[in-house]
């Protein structure tokens, strides 16, 4: 995803070489453009972006030259619309003394561009960071101040994002946010703000943290808060942070794993807001639900997403969908593939060759290519006829979680849209998500103790919940180094059932319609002295069968595997650590897999 980065001075000075190291800084989110904005004590403004990496662009275009007193440097990462250089930030408005850039989805882009080419402004892309430049120039242009201005702009503009911008004659920046995140930091003559902390470390730790409805008026050596709502002064202490740039990168969690899986409910909420406003997801929708054969494509945790979106598209839609190993898929399907059939390539990097091979060997055949990926910019991305973003911002560590979370609700969305239900209940998922993440990591903390020494178990699954038995397991195999299979939970008493001895550990992932048929598979393992361990909705029959109860936020059985997948997850983290692995960067793995 997007950052962003904004500095002012007490005088003229060369800042490109300060953007550029702030630039890289924000690099690791992952980005398609990168673009800089200073403007000069003489108030002219110099505006420089393009496609491509930061070294690369600044370079080609000069970075190093630029000087002014204050500078905002942005890295985007189109979600929607081409990376281009049009479409890179930062913006000007109109007659270009107003000049900004922001990080994240402003949703009403749409609506509010149209309305400001009716009101006469010159709008020179299709980016939402420049919608959010207009949305200050109409209420400039109406004669307020920069901070009123913005207080009404705040109001117009819906969605997560920050906000960086400037105005020729005022040697001051404004920032703001919604949703995402802002801190602004202060040293002598100097004021900084970003929305990564990062960025500002090598030049201060005494940093100001922004949230939601307050502005922040950065000058030379000064940082002044205020409210949107009247206009009034906000009082905070500076806080002088400790943490190394590695840490802050990890803001604060011990490993970025424990880190991606905390994000989950406000990437889910960025990506519900993304595909609310997304042109995208009926085109895929409609290539999906007319495809005589549509195949989901994936390797390792994107397959078991596939698992899960096939059946909440025959749940949802009353079709069927094929879900299919990427390797498998070109012996098994590509010779009998045509041009009426869809494939739906899903891949997190959108670099993982079995899945592009895939994809060439079935466009070959003539078949239509689709991607969800969460990589912009990847092959995948370009391969695939039309795509979905999943949003996620970069994931770091090698066990995918918050891209598989999006990957279920990405399924799920285009599952209702398919069969022509509404998405309005998915709203619920990312406070559900935080419920969950609270909740199960009490429970699993008091698991794991006696888990962490287990060398061997299962993870059995039903319906909905197979997949996600099926994607627990991996993780558990990933981090912990552990032996876990996952299974459909009814497969278990046709052979595995004869490892269960004394405090054999299996784990149930079960749904709410699933309690009957799980229960009896509960008691074939407690009655050989096995350990159940269940993952659901409070339910007396678990209660009272199982060992364990991990407990789930009553969500009903289309959501359940979303919640379910959580505590999973942290049990093979809490595992992992409490086993002395590192679950960010397990033994022999890699993120992106390139190779056969
Ligand atoms: O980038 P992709 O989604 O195509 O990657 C596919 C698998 O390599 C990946 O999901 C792998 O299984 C994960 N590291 C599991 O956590």
């Amino acid at each position: 995803m997007c950052g962003i980065f904004g500095i002012v001075t007490s005088e003229e000075r060369p800042l490109g070489p300060v953007l550029v190291e702030a630039g890289k800084r924000l690099s690791y989110r992952g980005y398609d453009s990168v673009g800089c904005a200073t403007i000069r004590a003489d108030g002219t403004v110099d505006l420089r972006k393009d496609v491509g990496k930061v070294d690369d662009v600044a370079r080609r275009l000069q970075f190093h030259e630029m000087r002014g007193t204050r500078g905002i440097v942005q890295l985007r990462w189109a979600t929607f619309g081409a990376p281009s250089r049009a479409n890179a930030q930062p913006h000007i408005d109109s007659d270009g003394d107003l000049v900004g850039a922001h990080n994240g989805n402003v949703v009403n882009n749409v609506e509010l561009r149209e309305a400001f080419i009716a009101e006469g402004m010159t709008v020179r892309s299709t980016n939402d960071g420049e919608t959010c430049v207009h949305a200050v120039e109409r209420y400039v242009d109406r004669g307020h101040s920069m901070l009123d201005a913005i207080r009404r702009a705040y109001g117009d503009l819906e969605g997560d994002y920050s906000f960086v911008i400037g105005r020729v004659g005022e040697n001051r920046l404004y920032a703001f946010k919604k949703g995402s995140g802002l801190v602004a930091g202060l040293t002598d003559g100097i004021a900084v703000v970003s929305s990564d902390l990062p960025s500002i470390l090598p030049l201060t730790r005494r940093i100001v943290r922004v949230e939601d409805g307050e502005i922040v008026v950065l000058e030379p050596g000064r940082i002044e808060l205020r409210r949107v709502e009247d206009g009034a002064r906000v009082e905070r202490e500076i806080e002088t942070v400790a943490e190394t740039m590695e840490e802050a990168q990890k803001e604060g969690y011990p490993h970025f794993m424990l880190k991606e899986i905390h994000e989950q409910p406000r990437r889910a909420r960025e990506l519900l807001h993304l595909y609310d406003a997304s042109p995208h997801v009926a085109t895929l929708a409609e290539r999906m639900g007319r495809a005589r054969n549509l195949y989901l494509v994936g390797c390792g945790t994107s397959y078991h997403a596939c698992l899960l979106g096939a059946t909440y598209i025959a749940r949802l839609a009353g079709r069927p969908a094929i879900p299919v190993l990427a390797p498998q898929f070109v012996p098994q399907y590509v010779p009998a593939l045509g041009p009426e059939d869809v494939g739906l390539f899903v891949s997190q990097s959108g670099e993982t060759k079995d899945v592009l091979l895939a994809l060439d060997a079935a466009v070959a055949r003539g078949l239509v290519p689709l991607g969800l990926l969460n990589v912009i910019g990847s092959t995948l991305m370009y391969r695939s006829r039309a795509y979905l973003p999943l949003a996620c911002g970069y994931e770091i560590s090698v066990p995918a979680t918050k891209t598989f979370l999006n990957q279920a609700l990405a399924f799920l969305y285009l599952a209702l849209r398919m069969g022509g239900h509404p998405t309005a209940e998915l709203s619920r998922v990312p406070e559900l998500l935080e419920e969950t993440i609270a909740a199960a990591d009490r429970q699993i903390v008091e698991l794991v103790d006696g888990l962490a020494g287990r060398d061997d178990l299962y993870c059995l699954g039903y319906g909905l919940t197979y997949p996600i038995a099926l994607e627990g397991a991996l993780k558990m195999k990933e981090v912990t180094y552990a032996h876990c299979e996952g299974m459909l939970s009814t497969e278990f008493k046709h052979g595995p059932l004869s490892a269960v001895t004394e405090g054999y550990p299996v784990v149930f992932v079960c749904g709410p319609e699933d309690v009957a048929r799980v229960v009896s598979g509960v008691n074939e393992v407690t009655c050989r002295g096995g350990r159940a361990i269940a993952v659901a909705e409070e339910d007396p029959r678990l209660r009272a069968n199982a060992h364990d109860l991990i407990v789930l936020p009553e969500a009903g059985p289309l959501l359940n595997p979303l919640l379910a997948v959580v505590p999973l997850q942290l049990l093979a983290y809490r595992m992992s650590v409490a086993r002395g692995i590192d679950p960010d960067f397990p033994r022999n793995l890699s993120k992106t897999l390139t190779v056969d």
